[in-house]
């Protein structure tokens, strides 16, 4: 498997696939590997010839008072499970050789990301859709996949690709999570034992959520509210936000036709966690 660390080197390695009409499929990371990663590199081995990841901690996405500086990193660990599940090539550069001193250009989906992490992190979408856009410049990916984990950035990822015209095929996954229902994330690691039981509540609010829908209920104030008495019992949750938004628009709706999405963000002690569903209406 090779690791390259350069814009040009990654170029050429994927130029010389193109030129042999040969496709790619890349998973964008930020490392610190877990099976919600390695499901979404398994998926993509079966989409294309060559199979890229990229890891990449991207500044450009973290807010002032973020993680970044302690964000989890383990290049070693994570380039032995890359190899492990298949991928030919990992894109692992410096934020140098990203974003060198005068680098000025950033792209800005707007409307979709006007509610939930986009009101809640500002800036924090820019640096995603400019990230992602740099990097399928750079491997130039046929397909790329993306978890429905974080909804709303793949909503954001689509609307990107549809509107600068990119030929890239964006490919979504479900949420993996582990045995107990939380959603797996690099963040959960920061979590002690008492918080990572707490952190259950954002799953067993979905859960009652969709329960309520399936017994009829429709009117989203009431739904949220369930949701929202539930989080309250765990005493180290704090709320960021409960909506429940339009699957396409990701605009808040007041009641559920057809489908709609529930999508949380809820403190655990000081780690931001996140998690959303489907709402079908039965
Ligand atoms: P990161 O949080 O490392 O996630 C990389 C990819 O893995 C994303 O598409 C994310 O949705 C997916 N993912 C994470 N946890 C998952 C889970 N439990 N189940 C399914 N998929 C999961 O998302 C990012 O990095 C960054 O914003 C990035 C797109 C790489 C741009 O910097």
């Amino acid at each position: 498997m090779d690791v390259i660390t350069t814009v040009r080197g990654m170029k050429e390695y994927a130029r010389a696939i193109k030129d042999r009409r040969e496709t790619i499929c890349l998973v964008p990371t930020m490392g610190y590997l877990h099976e919600g990663h390695l499901e979404l590199m398994r998926k993509g081995r079966t989409l294309a010839r060559h199979l890229f990841a990229s890891i990449f901690v991207n500044p450009t996405q973290f807010g002032p008072s973020e993680d970044l500086a302690r964000y989890p990193r383990d290049f070693e660990r994570d380039r032995r499970l890359c190899e492990d599940v298949g991928v030919e090539c990992i894109f692992y550069p410096s934020v140098e050789e990203m974003y060198p001193a005068s680098y000025s250009t950033y792209v800005d989906v707007e409307g979709v990301t006007r509610h939930l992490c986009g009101a809640s992190r500002p800036g924090h979408f820019r640096g995603v859709a400019t990230v992602v856009a740099k990097l399928f410049n750079i491997c130039m990916p046929d397909v790329a996949v993306f978890g429905e984990k974080d909804y709303q950035q793949l909503v954001v990822i689509r609307r990107m690709v549809r509107d600068l015209d990119m030929d890239v095929q964006v490919v979504a996954h479900p949420t993996v999570r582990e045995s107990d229902g939380l959603a797996m994330s690099s963040r959960n690691t920061y979590l002690t034992p008492q918080q990572r039981m707490e952190a259950l509540v954002l799953k067993k609010a979905i859960d009652r959520a969709k329960e309520l829908v399936g017994q009829g209920e429709r009117d989203t104030s009431r739904i949220k509210k369930a949701a929202l008495d539930l989080i309250g019992e765990a005493p180290s949750a704090s709320v960021d936000y409960v909506e429940i938004v339009d699957p396409d628009t990701v605009e808040p709706v007041g009641t559920i036709d057809d489908r709609a999405v529930i999508a949380l963000a809820v403190r655990i002690g000081s780690t931001r966690l996140i998690d959303n569903a489907e709402l079908k209406a039965p």
